[in-house]
């Protein structure tokens, strides 16, 4: 079978940075409550920017170098596209100039990313694309309700770009990925109600809504489970991981989750005081900050849970 290897990353972030303290000017809410409950001191939020603008920098830094006509699929993954069609992979594509790429967006929330990487792996080794392109991307400053002081001060807008490409000597060791739709709506995000000459209805936009708790607790459960399994499935041991990037939901999901594997918290990837929960952004650019300190050969294993409810591991050797 044909090997998969990471060979670029990138990152976009909007300019404006969102703080607690400003929050709490405009919400009952603190920086003390937010930093406790969550780890997060700040978001950056878009002013003039849009999901595909943030996708195109963070692509077009993790393709330097390459020929755009070499890209064969490029997937974007966004529950916030800046329009439904054409989707934001297509803008990217049109964009970079990569003509010969199949592109299309996929909604699996917070496993965004995760969901795309399984794609875009087997696409490659399954023969029918040399290089791919993943990209996380969220504008989710936009479906957060303002007054939902339990929602909005999680959320963070930004995009990361991962491009895999085919290679004799595999590095995508092994994936666990997973959904349970019948807890959906402990986290969700309604479209657009139905509207037809049969159905008349008033238009109102719609917001992230969230059980914090329930989400919370599926989180702390699910997480340790899935990267055990990857590890099982790439038959490595724990010991020898690296670095763990978690999706950066909050703190203390991923202290909860290194206790229970009873690994050193020292080995988790953190930058979600910075820039909050990014959803299905938060785990290419948590990559694409944490590479700095990699070296070749290192086994990572980057995991994304959250909207559907979803979840997913990969276990990669750099
Ligand atoms: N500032 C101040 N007080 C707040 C607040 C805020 N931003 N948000 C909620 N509160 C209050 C509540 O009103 C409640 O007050 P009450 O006791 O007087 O009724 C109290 O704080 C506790 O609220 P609760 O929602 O039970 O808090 P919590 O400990 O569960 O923390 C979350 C809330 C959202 C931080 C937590 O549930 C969480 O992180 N869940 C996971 C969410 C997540 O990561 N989602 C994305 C996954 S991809």
């Amino acid at each position: 079978m044909r090997g998969v290897k990471i060979v670029g990353t990138g990152m976009c972030m909007p300019k404006y940075i969102l703080t607690n303290e400003e929050l709490s000017s405009f919400i009952d809410t603190s920086d003390e409550w937010i930093a406790q409950r969550t780890g997060i001191r700040q978001r950056r939020i878009v002013t003039d920017e849009n999901t595909i603008d943030l996708s195109v920098k963070a692509a077009k830094e993790a393709t330097e170098g390459i020929d755009p006509l070499e890209i064969d699929l490029i997937i974007v993954g966004t529950v916030s596209p800046h329009q439904v069609i054409p989707s934001v992979a297509c803008s990217v594509q049109a964009q970079l100039g990569a003509t010969n790429a199949m592109a299309f967006d996929i909604s699996a929330a917070c496993s965004g990313f995760i969901y795309g990487s399984k794609i875009a792996v087997e696409a490659i080794r399954c023969g029918s694309a040399k290089k791919a392109l993943v990209i996380g991307a969220e504008v989710l400053s936009k479906v957060v309700d303002w007054s939902d002081r339990g929602t909005c001060i999680l959320f963070g807008d930004g995009a990361g770009a991962v491009l895999y490409e085919q290679t004799d000597v595999n590095k995508i060791l092994a994936f666990d990925v997973g959904s349970n739709g019948m807890l959906g709506q402990t986290l969700s995000l309604e479209n657009q109600a139905q509207n037809n000459p049969l159905i008349k209805n008033e238009y109102s936009p719609s917001f992230i809504k969230m059980d914090g708790r329930a989400v919370y607790r599926f989180a702390v459960n699910v997480v340790p489970i899935s990267i055990k399994k990857a590890l099982e499935k790439a038959q490595v041991n724990i010991d020898e991981i690296k670095l763990f990037v978690l999706h950066q939901a909050n703190e203390r999901i991923i202290s909860s989750v290194a206790k229970n594997l009873n690994v050193d918290l020292n080995l988790f990837f953190k930058n979600l005081d910075k820039y909050g929960n990014t959803s299905g952004a938060s785990i290419p650019i948590a990559l694409h900050e944490a590479k700095s300190n990699l070296k070749n050969g290192d086994k990572i294993v980057l995991t994304g849970f959250g909207g559907g409810l979803t979840w997913g591991s990969i276990v990669v050797q750099w």
